[in-house]
This record gives C-alpha cells, sequence and structure tokens, in this order.
C-alpha cells in the first residue's frame, strides 16, 4: 500500500501530465457516481470539490452526483429542538423526523444547484428513482423509511448524453404520493449498478485507514465486507455504510468503489489521476495484470527505471537495446498502468537450455508489495515453458532478494552461458551471479 505522503501539486513537469492524461481515454463516456457527505458541503474545500467535479465533466466523464444530509438533518433539529428517529436514512423514520429531513435536504439541493450554476455545469434534480415503504424489518415498521426498487436508466441516460448532470438527493416518492427518506450510500450504489457506471467514489468526511494508521489504499470486496461484518471500531457508522454499500456495487459489477477524504484538497482527483492513489480503492476483480511488453512501453519503462540505472542497480540499457529485444520484456501493470516489469532472454547452448532473467524492476511507489515476487514468478513459468532447465540472475543490489525471497542460489560465472560469461567479464559490474534450477 502506498504510505507515502501524496504529491499534491500541480503537475510541474510533462511527465506528471503524460501520467495524468493516460487515464484520459478509459474514463471517457463512462459514468462515475459522485456521492459526497453533507458535513463536506458547508467546509471551506467544497467549492474546489465542486470544480473538480467540473474538471470532470469537461474530460467527458459522464457524473451522477448525489449527496448525503446527515449533518444537515441534525442540526436542522438541533434548532427545532425535534427528536430524531434516525438521520441516516438507514433505520426507522417517523414524521418528525421526514419532516425535519425534507425541509434539510431541499434547501441543500437547491444550494448545491446554485454551486453548480455559478460553475456553469448544466444540472438537474432528479427524480429517478422508484421507492416503496422499507416495510417491517425485524419486528420494527420503518415508516417513511423507502427502499429502492427501480432506477430509470432511460431519463438519467438522456441527462448524461445532454451534458447534464443529474443530482441525486437521498429522498424518494412511492406511487401514492408519500415522500420516503433514503440512505445516500445505497441511492449511489444502485445507481451505478443500473447504470453500469465504471466507479462510484463516496467523498467522505474521512478516510479509512489501517490499525497503524497508515491509509488502506486498495481493499478488496471481501475485506470491505469482513470489516463492515465486524464493525471495525476504527471506523464510524458513515464508513462502515460505505464499505458495505461498496461490498454490494462490486458484487453487482461496479467494478471499483473509492472512498477519499474529502477534507483532503484535490483528493478526488488524486484519487482518480494517480497511480498510488489518495483513498481507498475497493476492487471487484483482481486490476492487476501481467502482459508481454509493447513496443509503445519502452518510453515509459526507460523513465520508470532511468534511476535505477543511474544507481547501477540496472545495467543501462537504450531504447533500442529495448526495442531490439522487446519480445522477451513482460510488464506489470496496476490499474492499466505499467508498474513493474522483467525479461527473460533465453540461451542455447550445448543442447542445453538456459534463461536469463534480466532488467528485473518495481516502481518505487509499489515495492513491497509482492509485485517482485510476482515478476519472478512469471519469470520462472516463462523459462519452464520453454523448456529451459535453470534460470540465471545477474544482481548487484538485489541479490539477497532472489536468495531470501525466492530460492535462488549465489554460483560463479561458471554457471552463465559461454557467451555471457565473455559479456559478463567485459561488463566489469561485478554483479553476483545467482541460479535456480526448474
Ligand atoms: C528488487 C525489487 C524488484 C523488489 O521488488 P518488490 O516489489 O519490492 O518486492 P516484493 O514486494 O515482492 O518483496 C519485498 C521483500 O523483498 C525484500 N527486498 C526488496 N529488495 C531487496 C533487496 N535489494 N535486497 C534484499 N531484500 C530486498 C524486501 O525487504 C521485502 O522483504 P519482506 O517481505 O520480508 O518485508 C525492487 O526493489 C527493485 O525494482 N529494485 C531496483 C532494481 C533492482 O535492483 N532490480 C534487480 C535487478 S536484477
Amino acid at each position: 500500500m502506498p504510505d507515502n505522503p501524496p504529491d499534491l501539486k500541480p503537475p510541474t513537469r510533462f511527465e506528471d501530465l503524460r501520467g495524468i492524461l493516460r487515464y484520459v481515454p478509459q474514463f471517457r463516456q463512462r459514468v462515475f457516481v459522485i456521492a459526497i457527505d453533507g458535513a463536506l458541503m458547508h467546509q471551506p474545500g467544497f467549492g474546489s470539490l465542486l470544480q473538480d467535479v467540473a474538471v470532470l465533466q469537461s474530460l467527458n466523464i459522464e457524473v451522477v452526483l448525489v449527496f448525503g444530509a446527515r449533518a444537515q438533518i441534525q442540526r436542522l433539529a438541533a434548532r427545532r429542538g425535534v427528536a430524531l428517529s434516525n438521520d441516516d436514512g438507514m433505520g426507522r423514520t417517523d414524521a418528525a423526523t421526514l419532516d425535519i429531513a425534507i425541509e434539510a435536504i431541499t434547501r441543500q439541493a437547491s444550494e448545491l444547484m446554485a454551486d453548480l450554476t455559478a460553475l456553469e455545469m448544466p444540472v438537474v434534480v432528479s427524480n429517478a428513482l422508484a421507492v416503496h415503504p422499507a416495510g417491517v424489518i425485524d419486528g420494527v415498521d420503518q415508516e417513511f423509511t423507502g427502499r429502492i426498487e427501480r432506477v430509470d436508466v432511460e431519463s438519467l441516460g438522456a441527462l448524461l448524453k445532454a451534458d447534464i448532470i443529474p443530482v441525486l438527493p437521498p429522498l424518494g416518492y412511492d406511487g401514492r404520493g408519500t415522500t420516503l427518506r433514503l440512505n445516500s450510500d445505497a441511492v449511489a450504489v444502485e445507481v451505478a449498478i443500473a447504470l453500469k457506471a465504471a466507479k462510484v467514489i463516496f467523498v467522505s468526511e474521512a478516510g479509512l485507514s489501517a490499525p497503524d494508521g497508515a491509509r488502506m489504499a486498495q481493499i478488496s470486496v471481501a475485506e470491505a465486507r469482513e470489516m463492515h461484518r465486524r464493525r471495525d471500531p476504527r471506523h464510524d457508522i458513515n464508513l462502515l455504510s460505505k464499505l458495505r454499500h461498496a461490498a454490494i456495487a462490486c458484487q453487482e459489477g461496479v467494478p471499483r468503489v473509492h472512498i477519499v477524504d474529502g477534507t483532503q484538497d484535490e483528493a478526488l482527483l488524486a484519487e482518480l489521476f494517480s497511480n498510488e492513489g489518495v483513498g481507498t480503492m475497493i476492487h471487484a476483480d483482481d486490476y492487476q495484470q501481467m502482459r508481454k511488453a509493447r513496443s509503445s512501453d519502452v518510453s515509459t519503462l526507460l523513465s520508470m527505471m532511468r534511476q535505477s540505472m543511474e544507481d547501477a542497480a540496472l545495467v543501462p540499457r537504450t531504447r533500442e537495446q529495448m526495442l531490439a529485444r522487446i519480445k522477451d520484456f513482460f510488464v506489470l501493470e496496476v490499474d492499466g498502468n505499467p508498474v513493474g516489469c522483467a525479461a527473460v532472454h533465453t540461451h542455447e547452448e550445448e543442447g542445453r537450455r538456459i534463461a536469463e532473467l534480466a532488467c528485473l524492476f518495481v516502481r518505487r511507489s509499489h515495492k513491497n508489495r509482492g509485485h517482485g515476487r510476482r515478476l519472478v514468478a512469471y519469470a520462472e513459468e516463462v523459462a519452464r515453458q520453454r523448456g529451459c532447465a535453470a534460470l540465471v540472475a545477474l544482481s548487484t543490489q538485489a541479490f539477497r532478494f532472489f536468495e531470501e525471497k525466492m530460492g535462488f542460489q549465489v554460483t560463479g560465472p561458471e554457471s552463465l552461458p559461454r557467451a555471457r560469461r565473455e559479456q559478463y567479464a567485459r561488463s566489469g559490474r561485478n554483479s553476483k551471479v545467482l541460479v535456480k534450477l526448474l
């Protein structure tokens, strides 16, 4: 998990800009459902958050906005001296609570419309949800709490196609003209499932953290479900609800759900447009993949490895040298971006085939997450499939890694194929020679 404090400054180098632009084609014309906690709407950074939403829309991302209202409902109830039956749309909503909720939410919707209009974003408050009363749960009549039955995909789709942002408040109306209170996390997830959204992004009052206080950069659906099940004491009910709904969304086909701390400046964009992110991503599938390198990867790989080449951890390679042997290279991608690579070269000698693992590299931001081991294990498999008896590696600075983590043994240059032995002597690098029998 990336624990380093993220660099949230605007990109100053073309390399950074290139990194950001890489995401744009995969996000274009995809639906992102952004659910904002009500508490954030009165914070100083809220204007910038809406500007970030405008940036997403300008990149042709189809944005649906959902907002929560707990903070506003609590505040209004306190002012009026009303005791709430619940404040987040997850428990029973009595008539007095519904009254407060309608007033608070309607005001919020109006304020949001004003803010978005000021940013020249076309926006419509939508009633695209068909809801029913939640009914009796565990013997308790939920009264004015609603359950989402259906999402009007056509009307939302038409708004999105016309570049209009649909805003969905946590209220719904049933066929009898009754207003019902909804939970905003549930609204976001139901809408995302129905629209086959690429992402749900919960912009929350706080982020998720591990027991040591570090940010949890990614968790699987199973982990999210487990944290919710055991009511993880580090996280309040608000975050637990998001974990539960994130798991539902992923289970129903939304590939990624993000939880970002909305009090952090630029959190939304930094989560979406940086490799490491700044929030927590909950993913349904294994979003890492190993693939063959392509010629178009060479520039990215070279720029990624530059420092290690300068430090002599890796043999310096030119673009031409890499292109000439591109077929031997493979790349480990995380979320569509290369984070590591390696190559397997094959040598034939006296009827024996020996594989050489070269150019093993993992991006600094992604170290210590098992990617190095994964790349070496993959190289071993490639070598086995090519009928090689052994895999050798030359290493100046990572020989312990090969020995301790991957079961290689340090030997001498005599284990190298003859052609490589001469090169080895000439290079003067004095690398350790490691071998693993396959
Ligand atoms: C070596 C390298 C590929 C490891 O990648 P990684 O993704 O961090 O590795 P993993 O997450 O699979 O393994 C991490 C473990 O290996 C250990 N490790 C990583 N690099 C090490 C090194 N150079 N020496 C000794 N141990 C090392 C870590 O301490 C960690 O140990 P732990 O699991 O007990 O905590 C990466 O550090 C790298 O790219 N280094 C620079 C380039 C290089 O030296 N390449 C080898 C050229 S042959």
